[in-house]
């Protein structure tokens, strides 16, 4: 890629395509294309069409989905399915059609089958079983472009990329305590019982262990994917952490140690999972924020939102 090409992101108004519009122009790259909703609505494929014909980029990062936690997984199945295909069917196609030379697109874990036919999970193993039912019909969609990438490489010599993301958390995600990912949910969770003098209530029993990565390096390591990887690569920050590790750190960053109880009726989601990640080390990607450090961050991020809104 060179810094005059257009390169366009979807989803650039979310938590992944805001990191990546910001790192691409900190990088120097001057065409940066943002797509949110109010641009084009990507599930109507005559208006994605038109999009992708009126600006015609070189390089694409596709970072729009319909996106949940959980619990917005479980309760949203067929609305998860149908935008998500949707979105990613007209995405790809578009891209192709008017000669995209790269695309690389936001997958994510919840492809990986379970129970999990080996960990660290490779990224061979994606299509050995089927998803986890709390996300099943959200992994199933994010397949179907993983299937749909590989068919247009094979008709039509596209070159793709495909992000097989951990969880990710930083500024601007979703801060929904109902539908929400673990992350910003509790770092609201912790927000609001704060200014309440409440105690904080968790979901599960924080026994659920995950790769956490902070959105800022998602965007380093997406651009280095798009550079120099083709197909499905795992990212992860490569640590495991249990839900209760990162509840222990949001209680002494927000000055809520001793606040915590736990709902252990609310879904855990998967035991554990961690993901190989052969291909991102052979590029010599590292994360450069500690999980502390980009909880901190995204606290202050918050709590400056926050502060502003009142
Ligand atoms: N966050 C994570 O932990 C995580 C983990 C693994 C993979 N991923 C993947 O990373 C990608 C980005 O996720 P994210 O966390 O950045 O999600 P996000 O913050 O919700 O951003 C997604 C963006 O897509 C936009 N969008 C949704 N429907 C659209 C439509 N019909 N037309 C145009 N834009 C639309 C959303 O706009 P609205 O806000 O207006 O709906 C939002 O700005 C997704 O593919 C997700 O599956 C995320």
């Amino acid at each position: 890629m060179n810094k005059q090409d257009k390169i366009l992101i979807t989803g650039a108004k979310g938590l992944v395509g805001s990191a990546l519009v910001e790192h691409l122009k900190n990088e120097g790259y001057a065409n940066v294309i943002e797509v949110g909703r109010q641009e084009c609505d990507l599930v109507d494929p005559v208006s994605t069409r038109q999009f992708f014909e009126a600006t015609r980029p070189d390089y694409v990062f596709h970072a729009a989905a319909r996106v949940y936690g959980i619990m917005g997984n479980m309760k949203n199945k067929a609305l998860s399915f149908y935008d998500n295909v949707m979105i990613n069917t007209n995405v790809v196609d578009a891209s192709q059609k008017v000669g995209v030379r790269k695309i690389t697109v936001m997958g994510t874990g919840a492809v990986y089958p379970f129970p999990s036919p080996g960990l660290p999970l490779r990224e061979e193993m994606i299509f050995l079983g089927v998803p986890h039912p709390a996300e099943d019909s959200y992994g199933h969609a994010k397949r179907a472009m993983l299937a749909m990438l590989a068919a247009y490489q094979e008709s039509y010599g596209m070159e793709w990329a495909y992000v097989v993301s951990c969880n990710l958390f930083g500024p601007r995600d979703k801060f929904d305590t109902e539908f929400g990912h673990v992350v910003p949910s509790l770092v609201k969770k912790f927000f609001d019982a704060k200014q309440r003098g409440e105690k904080v209530v968790v979901w599960g029993d924080g026994s659920a262990q995950r790769d956490f990565m902070y959105v800022k390096d998602a965007a380093r390591v997406a651009l280095a994917i798009m550079e120099n990887i083709k197909g499905a690569a795992n990212i992860g920050s490569g640590t495991v952490y249990r839900i209760r590790d990162i509840v222990e750190m949001l209680a002494e960053i927000s000055g809520m140690t001793g606040q915590v109880l736990w709902d252990s009726e609310k879904p855990n989601g998967q035991d554990y999972r961690s993901y190989d990640l052969t291909k991102i080390n052979s590029i010599g990607f590292k994360c450069q924020y500690t999980i502390r450090e980009g909880l901190e961050e995204t606290w202050n991020w918050y709590s400056e939102q926050m502060g502003k809104a009142k």
